[in-house]
């Protein structure tokens, strides 16, 4: 397999990236220059899936075909740069939907073909963690309760980084040595992600889609000891302990939780009696934010994390900031939250990872790189 190499020149510390981001729902395209965000284009099908109660792939993927060349139009002309002066091009070739990702990628090759860059095909995920590096990103917009604060040129990640991920699609704990060369999948969801859940129980609850904004409103009217609905994963079988850990030691489950809410609601109908919304939704929030921040402060004490990065939509939640922002504290790990522009799916977190590998001097991929929709954390870039 070949390698493009058709810019030859050295690598640059700083160097300008676009990056492509096409993994669910979300046509990204984000402009950098070394740390620096020069763009950061979002166009977004979620309206187009919200009749369905969920992202449909392959209406996501029409979506990114539609959406991209006025994207990246629209990415070049705020950073006022052409596609001629970018240095490499940087795509999310996984995780993610299969067809999304085929899009971005076939039209990151084509770019880069035409405009001859290199090509760096990364991992999603990792790219959540990228965006860690990006000057803007110190500007946390946690309603105070973020760590933020790091200086503006920071080009290292500080060493006992991780990162957890909460989205539609991923939930998962990182510890991210390098993130050019070692990143390690510490804990997942073995079912349901955290974001999914939300939509699945918001559905119950009658709110509609995207549901984790709606229930994050609705949770503030209840009471979340209403109910107690359960912690997946927590039994002494699946923990173990520090020295013997179970096999989910920091892994979560939230299928059984969305299963209790719906035998809640269920009661309460059969019953003919009025379902207290509010009540189930601070309950189920608070089971939610309860087990993925005990696990994720867990897991970071144990493997010797100090610095902790929120990544992922769910990021946005309200009582998660709240929650993880105290554990954190009390476990003297500093919480990192960048803006929710930022922590949503987008291109500014690939171009920030594609800048790194860029100035790392890792190889660039070849052109007929395949979509992984299950590349694992560990291939950082393909
Ligand atoms: O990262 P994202 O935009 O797309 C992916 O899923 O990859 O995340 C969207 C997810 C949805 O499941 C949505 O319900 C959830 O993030 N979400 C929230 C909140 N805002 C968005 N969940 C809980 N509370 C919120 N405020
Ligand atoms: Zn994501």
């Amino acid at each position: 397999m070949t390698e493009h190499t058709a810019s030859a020149s050295p690598p640059s510390a700083a160097p300008l990236v676009l990056g492509i981001e096409t993994s669910c729902d979300e046509t990204g395209v984000g402009i950098v220059r070394g740390t620096e965000l020069l763009a950061n284009t979002v166009s977004s099908s979620v309206e187009e899936h919200v009749r369905f109660g969920g992202v449909i792939p392959e209406i996501a993927a029409r979506a990114h075909l539609e959406a991209f060349v006025p994207t990246l139009r629209q990415a070049l002309d705020t950073a006022g740069v052409t596609l001629d002066d970018v240095d490499a091009i940087a795509v999310t070739s996984g995780p993610g939907l299969a067809g999304a990702l085929m899009v971005g990628l076939s039209a990151a090759k084509g770019l880069a073909l035409a405009a001859d860059k290199t090509l760096y095909g990364v991992n999603h995920l990792v790219a959540h963690v990228g965006v860690g590096l990006l000057d803007d990103a110190a500007d946390a917009d946690a309603a105070g309760v973020s760590g933020g604060g790091q200086p503006a040129a920071v080009t290292e990640l500080p060493p006992g980084t991780g990162a957890l991920l909460v989205s539609g699609g991923h939930t998962e704990i990182l510890r991210v040595r390098s993130l050019t060369r070692d990143v390690e999948l510490l804990g997942s969801t073995i079912d349901d992600a955290a974001g999914e859940a939300y939509d699945k129980v918001a559905r119950l609850l009658g709110l509609g889609y995207p549901g984790g904004p709606k229930i994050d409103r609705l949770a503030a009217e209840g009471d979340p000891e209403a109910f107690r609905f359960p912690r997946g994963l927590t039994l002494p079988k699946f923990v173990g302990t520090a020295e013997q850990p179970g096999k989910h030691r920091h892994d979560w489950s939230f299928s059984g939780l969305k299963t209790a809410v719906a035998r809640a609601v269920e009661q309460f109908e059969v019953a003919g009696r009025p379902v207290p919304t509010a009540d189930i939704a601070a309950s189920f929030q608070e089971a939610v934010v309860d087990v993925l921040t005990a696990k994720a402060v867990r897991a970071a004490g144990e493997h010797g994390i100090t610095t902790l990065l929120l990544g992922g939509g769910v990021a946005a939640n309200r009582r998660l900031r709240e929650l993880l922002a105290q554990r954190c504290a009390d476990a003297g790990i500093e919480l990192r939250i960048p803006p929710v522009s930022l922590c949503t799916d987008n291109g500014a977190m690939v171009a920030a990872l594609g800048a790194q590998l860029v100035a790392a001097g890792v190889a660039p991929s070849s052109l007929d790189i395949p979509a992984d929709s299950s590349q694992p954390v560990d291939r950082i870039s393909v």
